[in-house]
């Protein structure tokens, strides 16, 4: 479908889903924990190991992400659980002279399987572009990571009503180049700038139109049998008390928690809230 038709679409709201999960009840809800700059050592696997043993019988897959010095405790604490963990970011370069930064093979000897990319702390804090962004994505799968690819607008850019034209940029510069094989190893996480660490979320609906947009972005490069299986979830202030409502819209797959997930009870209660509401739109 040309991307104007597309676009004009999804303006318009004209038609119906594409896709739904209706269609698709396999994809299984996903949370992530992004520590962010936070946890001693100590803290680190002692939260590491509450969220193991607190998931053993969740249907949701649960990614835990603490900061590099924490990646090897980490993996000690999770070792034989159904946790698993991931880096915040990777280094778009193999290795060599790059000081202070962390390649994918570091992170994969660690026993990560995971990485987040483009996150808008590293897209807004840190300059770094949709063309960068693009290429730590390819990092990451050509390392067999799997990826959490961040995406979303400002609220200035919410305001001027260009949600869906900033998620879609963000999209194309990621995904230029990433065959569908791939995208079985790829959650897209829409965390919208404003609502991040503010206590701001976005409404259920609004999230849920994002996320039907983004579907159709994906479906205009792949084909429908690989767009249907993506996870698509949504990050920005959740917590415990407005995950099940937030995660009860078809059209989200489960959340990347920040804040909220430093603590292991209110963590595995979201955990908690994400099974029982993707279950009554999937099963
Ligand atoms: P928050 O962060 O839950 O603290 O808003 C979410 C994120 O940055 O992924």
């Amino acid at each position: 479908m040309p991307h104007e038709v597309a676009a004009r679409q999804i303006a318009t709201n004209e038609e119906e889903p594409l896709y739904s999960a209706a269609m698709h009840p396999a994809r299984r809800p996903f949370v992530g924990g992004n520590w962010k700059m936070n946890t001693s050592r100590q803290g680190a696997i002692d939260l590491a190991r509450a969220v193991a043993t607190g998931i053993e019988s969740s249907r949701c897959e649960v990614v835990i992400f603490p900061p590099f010095p924490w990646l090897l405790p980490v993996a000690d604490a999770v070792n034989r659980s159904r946790a698993a963990f991931g880096a915040q970011d990777l280094s778009v370069e193999a290795q060599g002279a790059f000081t202070g930064q962390v390649s994918a093979e570091m992170i994969v000897d660690c026993g990560a399987t995971w990485a987040i990319i483009g996150h808008s702390e590293r897209r807004h804090g840190l300059a770094e572009s949709p063309e960068l962004c693009g290429a730590k994505l390819r990092r990451a799968l050509d390392a067999k990571l799997s990826a959490v690819l961040c995406v979303g607008e400002t609220w200035e850019e919410r305001s001027a009503g260009r949600t869906d034209e900033i998620n879609r940029m963000q999209l194309d510069a990621a995904l230029a180049g990433v065959p569908a094989e791939a995208l079985a190893r790829i959650v897209v996480a829409y965390e919208p700038v404003w609502a991040i660490g503010t206590g701001r979320t976005a409404t259920v609906d609004d999230a849920d139109a994002a996320h039907r947009a983004i579907r159709r972005f994906l479906g205009n490069r792949y084909a429908p049998a690989a767009v249907e299986g993506v996870r698509i979830i949504y990050g920005g202030s959740v917590n415990a008390g407005n995950a099940r409502s937030l995660f009860s819209a078809p059209e989200i797959d489960g959340g990347l928690i920040g804040g909220a997930s430093l603590k292991a009870a209110e963590f595995l209660s979201i955990v908690a809230a994400t099974e029982l509401a993707t279950a009554s739109t999937r099963s």
